[in-house]
């Protein structure tokens, strides 16, 4: 096996076509940046101070290639693993920023070191920065400027903060409507996700910060994202996810990450087929391919096409390469996970090296960061690492601030507005006419959880704040929902009676001492691992604390958990006898745990107990990945982390409580909470008294996005449905007050059962740090929302794609295939049986995804794609559709008005029909968004919108042949303001 993607003619004509004369430091400072992209925007980010840009490194090819060879096989072999940085201390201003990934460089030969700064909602660090507004807002924006803004934006924070990756943009479409990581993409369409990912990549390098296209094929699901494999023909993965990353590709991403699950049954970063075949050769990407963390399996992935393992050398360690580029490595037979690897040679192995470390230089090279080299326009007499100066931070921070507003503004989606409610009026809020509710009204609800969180500055608005400013006014606010309850008191919990013999206890016969007493028995436990279902060992070296009483699980302030110690409370939990409801909710509250678990009535129900992994909770570091639920708004505990458990419990109730938890390298805290029944019917009575009373209601809800774990598990409508209690939250205040607005901070769908009974929905998605502002300026008119909903929300969970309409069993145990998809008979080994799931049903929808799935089976939504209502109304006319013959392609003209009384922002949209002349085993979808263009007009302004369709566009991937092939003969053209609302219609006749 060989990597034959050795550096491709392209490459010289790209390094030796036009080679900038060797500059002096001077020169380079005064070098202005040339961007691909065309913004106009606000003056947010365009004014930053830019680097000498993308593009601009002087090194031809025979110069790369002459560093590679002249470095020493471990200096080679540390290119192509991640490591600790052992520099930031002293090369970056600020010391170390705990990026997520590093690569040491070649100091010897002037090759800096590689940061990388997770993204994309911003630059992640363990300290503040700039939180921009999720992806998916972005994408609601339908707005390629404000794209190329967010990537300046992003790529001068990230050059400022020493980095020189950024992970992002994520690219994996929205296929089914619970993914945990929605809100990072950019949205259900590839043509949409495409032209807005293009711009974010120009915008980031144009500042000098290498954009990494993720993940690299095919993750748009979170639980068994390690293991699962995506079952997918060659049409389906042309058309789909691939279109997005072939325009990332084109607007010169310097780099793809691959994923971590598996593409028909190989795992994406070992996978020859989407690496070498498709992503080098078809679409001649040039950078250089990145695992996930932890995503390399083989060594072989490196021939295979990875270039560098992340986060640290798991497969390809200095020895073992070392060794394979002595002596070559012998066949490997297949297993039930993993095909069979023919033998590959010492030079071989040589070669694949080199092409490695040459993406990565040349990469280096277009970042301007290989001019402290022998062949640089800095070289010196001695080879020293050099870097084109880097931004200030501080003086970044008021246009960062900007953008993220701006953006914000421009996510906005007006999902309805009857009798025009909205605006509001600072006449609506006189004399207590407005109450404000919802927690995260107050708790700003900027980001998703997961690797793409960002901690943003201090001091950004609340939105109750910003509407109170606006208003003018007094303007109440009222929770309506307890997201943080309350420690469980005594008397409802007692300690264990050894003669209970409950199974999942530990007792010793001294803690009869306790048994029945108020409070929950501790122990002190090993710190050793407890494999699943097993017990853990009581501590009893010594030094270990005795066996005593806890009243309540209070332990915070000065009452911690010693590092590096592991606890145990075990005991029963009595529900009052007057509860005023039967839906509970418990908490865990902990942190800087390595990890901590609540198992409610035994061990081995996954769906009975509470997990929370490891976590040092400094605010300032990874406590930064949690979304607004999973932390504490408690103002005397914000640093803890929270973790929930909904359960029923009649009165009187009991059950086994056993709570642990494993303190990390500082003290932990914990606390065991609840919310009881009556805390959630008191917070609803509360708010339906305050809405009675008041003229107009904003309500504030949310869902939890986060990386991990996608929203509801195998359960679709679970994870499409508000959490906790919030659907009757707003149907109580709706019915009390039919003048509700709901402000939805969601990062995809949810079911909406109150929708008909509120006068407005406004989706402001996750709005980054100045998404309060953002979100009164919308309601109070100050900025008019634009945005559209770059996923179809749907009317019930059994539309989506995750239900097969034709599926006599539409259960979730039934045989059909669903998410999280089924357990097959191996691909690789007649007879074995697969250890990983295939997510068959996942893409059984094929090329049907997002709104093509609910074109294709003909049902309504909730909300369609490309959806969103205005303060103003806007007119289409004049279509004219003409062939181009420079491409083969078509341009679509028509004339859009402003046929209202407020300035304001529409986004037509061009949607193509299905071709006559294409053979029948090519699937094609009833509608295909082609074209579309975000428009700002004055009252009685007129526009004339021209929109190019390439030949690519108005063709399908034919499996068979391997190619495009064109959709010729008459065809529909539509222009709309969603995808189920054509207004002009033509057909044009594609030859
Ligand atoms: C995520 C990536 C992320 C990486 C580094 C992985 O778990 O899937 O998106 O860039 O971690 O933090």
């Amino acid at each position: 096996m060989s990597r034959n993607d050795a550096p491709p003619p392209a490459l010289l004509q790209r390094f030796g076509r036009h080679r900038p004369a060797r500059r002096t430091a001077v020169a380079a400072a005064c070098l202005l940046v040339v961007s691909v992209a065309s913004p106009v925007m606000s003056s947010a980010a365009v004014g930053h101070p830019t680097t000498s840009g993308w593009g601009q490194g002087t090194l031809t090819k025979p110069e790369l290639l002459s560093l590679v060879s002249q470095m020493t096989l471990p200096e080679e072999t540390g290119m192509v693993h991640g490591a600790s940085d052992t520099t930031c201390a002293t090369t970056l201003p600020e010391g170390c920023v705990g990026e997520a990934g590093w690569i040491p460089g070649v100091p010897r030969l002037g090759i800096p070191p590689l940061r990388m700064t997770d993204g994309p909602a911003g630059v992640r660090l363990s300290h503040v920065e700039t939180a921009l507004p999720a992806p998916v807002g972005l994408a609601a924006s339908f707005d390629t400027a404000a794209a190329n803004v967010y990537g300046k934006t992003v790529g001068a924070a990230g050059r400022a903060t020493g980095q020189d990756v950024w992970l992002g943009p994520m690219i994996n479409e929205v296929n089914y409507p619970t993914g945990g990581r929605n809100f990072e993409t950019l949205g259900e369409d590839p043509y949409l996700a495409g032209q807005l990912a293009a711009q974010e990549v120009a915008g980031a390098q144009s500042q000098g910060l290498i954009a990494e296209l993720k993940h690299y094929i095919e993750n748009d699901f979170e639980n068994g994202r390690q293991s699962t494999s995506v079952a997918i023909d060659g049409q389906t993965l042309h058309e789909t996810e691939l279109v997005a990353f072939e325009a990332g590709i084109k607007a010169g991403a310097g780099s793809v990450m691959c994923s971590y699950n598996r593409i028909n049954s190989v795992y994406g970063c070992g996978d020859n087929d989407t690496i070498i075949k498709i992503l080098r050769q078809q679409l001649a990407f040039t950078g250089f391919v990145q695992s996930d963390w932890g995503a390399v399996h083989k060594m072989t992935d490196l021939p295979n096409g990875v270039d560098i393992e992340q986060p640290r050398a798991r497969n390809f360690t200095d020895a073992a390469l070392a060794d394979a580029v002595a002596n070559g490595t012998p066949a490997v037979a297949a297993t039930a996970d993993f095909p069979a690897y023919p033998a590959i040679s010492g030079s071989q192995w040589k070669q694949a090296l080199d092409t490695a470390v040459f993406h990565i230089l040349s990469t280096m090279n277009e970042a301007d960061l290989l001019e402290g080299t022998e062949y640089g326009s800095h070289f010196t007499g001695t080879p020293t690492p050099w870097v084109p100066a880097r931004p200030n931070l501080a003086s970044l921070k008021a246009d960062d601030a900007a953008a993220a507003q701006s953006i914000a503004e421009d996510s906005a989606t007006l999902l309805r507005d009857d009798d025009h409610i909205l605006p509001l009026s600072q006449a609506d809020a006189r004399n207590g006419g407005l109450v404000v509710m919802g927690p995260t009204a107050i708790a700003s609800y900027y980001g998703g959880g997961g690797s793409a969180h960002v901690t943003p500055y201090d001091g950004s608005t609340s939105p109750y704040d910003a509407i109170k400013a606006l208003a003018n006014a007094d303007v109440s606010y009222m929770p309506g929902y307890d997201l943080d309850g309350q420690v469980v008191p005594s008397t409802a919990l007692s300690a264990p009676d050894p003669a209970e013999n409950y199974p999942n206890w530990t007792l010793t016969p001294a803690d009869a001492a306790f048994a029945g007493q108020p409070g929950l028995l501790r122990q002190q436990i090993t710190t050793d691992a407890v494999a699943s279902g097993a017990q853990p060992a009581l501590y009893t070296a010594a030094g270990g604390a005795a066996d005593e009483l806890d009243p309540t699980i209070n332990d915070t302030g000065n009452s911690t958990l010693p590092a590096n110690t592991a606890w145990r409370f075990t005991g029963l939990l009595t529900a009052p006898t007057n509860p005023g409801g039967t839906s509970w909710q418990l908490k865990v509250f902990v942190n800087n745990q390595a990890n901590s678990q609540l198992f409610i009535d035994g061990l081995t129900t996954a769906a009975r107990r509470i997990n929370i992994g490891a976590y040092p909770a400094t605010p300032s570091s990874s406590y930064a990945g949690l979304s607004e639920s999973a932390r504490s708004h408690d103002p005397a505990n914000p640093a803890l982390q929270q973790a929930t458990y909904s359960t029923t419990l009649g009165p009187g109730q009991q059950i086994h409580l056993d709570l642990r938890v494993t303190a990390g390298g500082q003290p932990s805290q914990i606390q065991l909470r609840w919310v009881p029944p009556d805390n959630q019917t008191t917070a609803i009575a509360n708010a339906v008294a305050a809405a009675r009373s008041a003229q107009k209601v904003v309500l504030f809800a949310y869902d939890d996005g986060t990386e991990g774990s996608d929203r509801g598990g195998s359960d679709q409508s679970a994870g499409l449905t508000l959490p906790g209690y919030q659907n009757d939250l707003i149907a109580a205040v709706a019915a009390a007050n039919p003048n509700t607005v709901v402000v939805l901070n969601t990062g995809d769908p949810v079911l909406m059962p109150w929708a008909s009974a509120v006068r407005a929905i406004l989706e402001m998605w996750y709005p980054g740090q100045e998404g309060g502002t953002a979100t009164a300026n919308v309601l109070f008119g100050k900025a008019n929302p634009g945005g559209r909903l770059p996923v179809t929300f749907p009317a019930a969970a059994n539309q989506t794609p995750m239900y097969d309409p034709n599926c006599p069993d539409t259960s979730a145990t039934g045989n059909c295939p669903m998410y999280p998809g089924v357990v097959g008979p191996s691909p690789f080994l007649a007879g074995a049986t697969t250890s990983f799931r295939t997510i068959t049903g996942m893409k059984v929808n094929g090329i049907y995804e997002g709104y093509r799935w609910y074109d294709k089976n003909n049902v309504a939504p909730l909300f369609p794609f490309g959806y969103g209502l205005s303060y103003t109304s806007f007119s289409y006319s004049k279509l004219r559709v003409e062939t181009t013959r420079s491409d083969r392609g078509i341009d679509v003209s028509f004339i859009i008005r402003n046929t209202g009384s407020r300035t304001g922002s529409d986004v037509p949209e061009v949607y193509i029909g299905t071709s006559p002349n294409l053979p029948s085993g090519i699937r094609q979808a009833v509608a295909k968004l082609v074209g579309f263009d975000r428009v700002t007009l004055a009252p009685g302004q007129a526009r004339k919108i021209t929109l190019h369709v390439t030949r690519e566009q108005l063709s399908s991937w034919s499996s068979t042949a391997g190619e495009w092939v064109a959709g010729t003969g008459d065809r529909d053209v539509w222009v709309g303001s969603s995808s189920r609302n054509p207004q002009l219609h033509v057909t044009v006749n594609i030859t």
